[in-house]
């Protein structure tokens, strides 16, 4: 198998960024992955999972090893009255995934439709639009445990799934490479059309009998209408997570900006909506040289063509800085920064 030196980055990350990987490989199966990483000359280099790059800033050079994983295949493992379970290799496209579940009549994954990136990075910051996150139908994660050598078989529970977390990209960072996804699926669908504007897309559509068809084909529309594609501007979707903050803390936003966003979730507590924030601090629209904040959607940082992953780095935080400043909260960074 070929690993290549000093390749440049920029055709694997939506960011476009132009990143350099001191050493590169792809591998399409288990064997190969092993191959590449028993080979002595990069023992002591530090190594990285890529899938689509899509949810990634190179803020710098790698200084070692990028593994690009291309493991193919989607299987249906078994089926009963009520589900169906199906397996995707790492690799597989996660919309073209979608769309085959679609298809076939599985129901579950329509909301998640568009998502750039790959089935292997699905688990890791259990993905999620419209209502629905990939933990409502991720029976089995197989990984493989890098320091160990061993195959690992991780259910739901074990995945310590929450709002754009996992066990993957908390306790077991950098640990395992995802090789194979199994999602359990409904043959009977349950339609989940109360978020956002998906009624009134579908409406618009003038679909008059509900299918996963025509939900899939509403959050398409929507998601076009306002998410940068990264094949004309680079990004890679929400920069920083919707901050969820307690009800004492929502009440005095509240009285100070009557028309905040925000909605309740457990235990009292409310999440608001990042972009709005973001917003009102004015930085929607904003251009510096090539690093920007999206016009449509200000939870988005692009990159028109030639910025550096520092430059939008220091974006990031400029605007992490300036919601700080006028309203008292914390934004966490999304995006993995490397
Ligand atoms: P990469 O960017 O390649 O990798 C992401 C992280 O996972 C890295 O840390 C990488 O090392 C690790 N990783 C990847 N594959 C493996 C593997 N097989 N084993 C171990 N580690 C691995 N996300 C949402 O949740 N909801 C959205 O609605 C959404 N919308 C988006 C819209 C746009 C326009 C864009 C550009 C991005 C959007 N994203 C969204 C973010 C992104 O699409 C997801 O996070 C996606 O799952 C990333 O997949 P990827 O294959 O590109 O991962
Ligand atoms: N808003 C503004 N100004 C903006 C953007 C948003 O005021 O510039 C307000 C609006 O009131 C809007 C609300 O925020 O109604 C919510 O916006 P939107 O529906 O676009 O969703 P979001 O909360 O900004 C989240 C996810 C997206 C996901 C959508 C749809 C996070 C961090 N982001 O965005 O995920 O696609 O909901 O479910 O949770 C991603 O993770 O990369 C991503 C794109």
């Amino acid at each position: 198998m070929l690993v290549s030196e000093n390749v440049l980055l920029r055709p694997y990350n939506t960011f476009g960024i132009n990143a350099q990987a001191r050493y590169f490989s792809t591998f399409a199966d288990l064997q190969q992955l092993q191959t590449v990483l028993q080979d002595t000359r990069w023992q002591s280099s530090p190594r990285m999972i890529l899938g689509g790059g899509s949810n990634i800033l190179f803020t710098k050079d790698f200084d070692g090893l990028v593994l690009k994983n291309e493991l193919k295949g989607i299987t249906l493992l078994k089926e009963d009255d009520d589900y169906i379970y199906v397996k995707a290799g790492a690799g597989e496209q996660w919309h073209r995934f979608v769309m085959y579940c679609i298809e076939h009549n599985y129901a579950g994954l329509e909301n998640l439709s568009l998502i750039p990136g790959n089935v292997g990075a699905s688990p890791m910051q259990n993905i999620g639009a419209y209502g629905v996150e990939i933990k409502d139908y991720c029976h089995e994660v197989e990984a493989w445990h890098l320091k160990d050598n061993a195959l690992v078989t991780f259910g739901n529970a074990d995945c310590a799934f929450g709002y754009r977390e996992s066990v993957f990209k908390r306790k077991y960072k950098d640990q395992f490479v995802i090789l194979s996804v199994t999602y359990r699926l409904l043959k009977q669908a349950h339609f989940n059309t109360s978020y956002g504007a998906i009624e009134q897309e579908l409406q618009r559509m003038g679909v008059g009998e509900l299918s996963i068809q025509a939900i899939s084909q509403a959050v398409i529309n929507i998601r076009s209408s306002k998410l940068p594609d990264p094949a004309a501007i680079g990004n890679a979707g929400s920069f920083f997570k919707n901050p969820t903050v307690d009800a004492a803390q929502y009440e005095s936003l509240r009285t100070a900006h009557p028309n905040i966003v925000a909605y309740p979730v457990d235990n009292g507590y409310y999440k608001l909506a990042a972009g709005w924030l973001i917003e009102q601090c004015g930085w929607k629209g904003y251009r510096q040289n090539d690093a920007g904040v999206h016009a449509k959607q200000a939870l988005v940082l692009v990159n028109y063509g030639n910025a550096s992953g520092q430059e939008i780095y220091q974006l990031s935080q400029q605007v992490l800085d300036s919601v700080k400043e006028k309203f008292g909260v914390d934004l966490e960074r999304e995006v993995n920064i490397v």
